[in-house]
């Protein structure tokens, strides 16, 4: 009985973690997943901007914001679960052409570069905002937040391009 119990559980954490995934590429469901998702992130951001820019819809913008960052939050811990203990990317990336150059792990780090920073940036811009805008109304915080409230958008823009051009050197090439 305990034997079935653990072998159904691993079947069920090698569906979700660790396996191959749904597009055309050595990619494990979990980066799919996350190279999909990005389109949607980056989508649903430029939504929110449109909305708070050009139709002064500021509920909207700070409700979009909010949920965005709390998807974004659960989803990188799924994602570095997957990566650190189940998927071994490593194998699937030396299957490259790329990989031998060093092109691969160029690309990664370039990645890492816009990805590590990135949640911090996006921390302190809600935080900053939720904080200080109170009614989520034009004041003095304005400037700040139109500053940080780019300069976190452009990251996300460049995590999300950065790792594309590293998901197709290491997994779909
Ligand atoms: C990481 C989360 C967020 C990002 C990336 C972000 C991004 C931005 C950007 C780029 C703008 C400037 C649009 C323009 O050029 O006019 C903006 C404006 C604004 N945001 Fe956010 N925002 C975030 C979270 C929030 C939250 C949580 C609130 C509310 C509590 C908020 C309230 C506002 C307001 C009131 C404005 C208009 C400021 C003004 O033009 O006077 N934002 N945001």
């Amino acid at each position: 009985m305990t034997e079935l119990i653990t072998v159904s559980m691993k079947n069920c954490q090698g569906w979700l973690l660790g396996s191959t995934g749904f597009l055309p590429s050595r990619g494990s469901l979990m980066l799919d997943t996350v190279v999909c998702a990005m389109f949607l992130v980056l989508l649903v951001l430029g939504i929110s901007i449109y909305l708070v820019r050009s139709r002064r819809e500021y509920r909207a913008h700070r409700a979009i914001q909010i949920s965005l960052a709390l998807i974004l939050a659960v989803t990188v811990i799924a994602f570095e679960i997957d990566i650190r203990f189940f998927t071994d990317w490593r194998s699937a990336a030396e299957q490259s052409p790329f990989s031998a150059s060093g092109l691969v792990d160029v690309s990664l780090w370039v990645h890492l570069a816009f990805a590590i920073p990135t949640p911090f940036i996006w921390a302190y811009v809600l935080f900053g905002a939720v904080l200080r805008f109170r009614p989520p109304e034009p004041g003095s915080y304005s400037r700040f937040h139109r500053t940080w409230g780019w300069i976190a958008s452009l990251a996300m823009l460049m995590t999300a391009l950065t790792g594309w051009v590293f998901y197709y050197l290491a997994f779909v090439a």
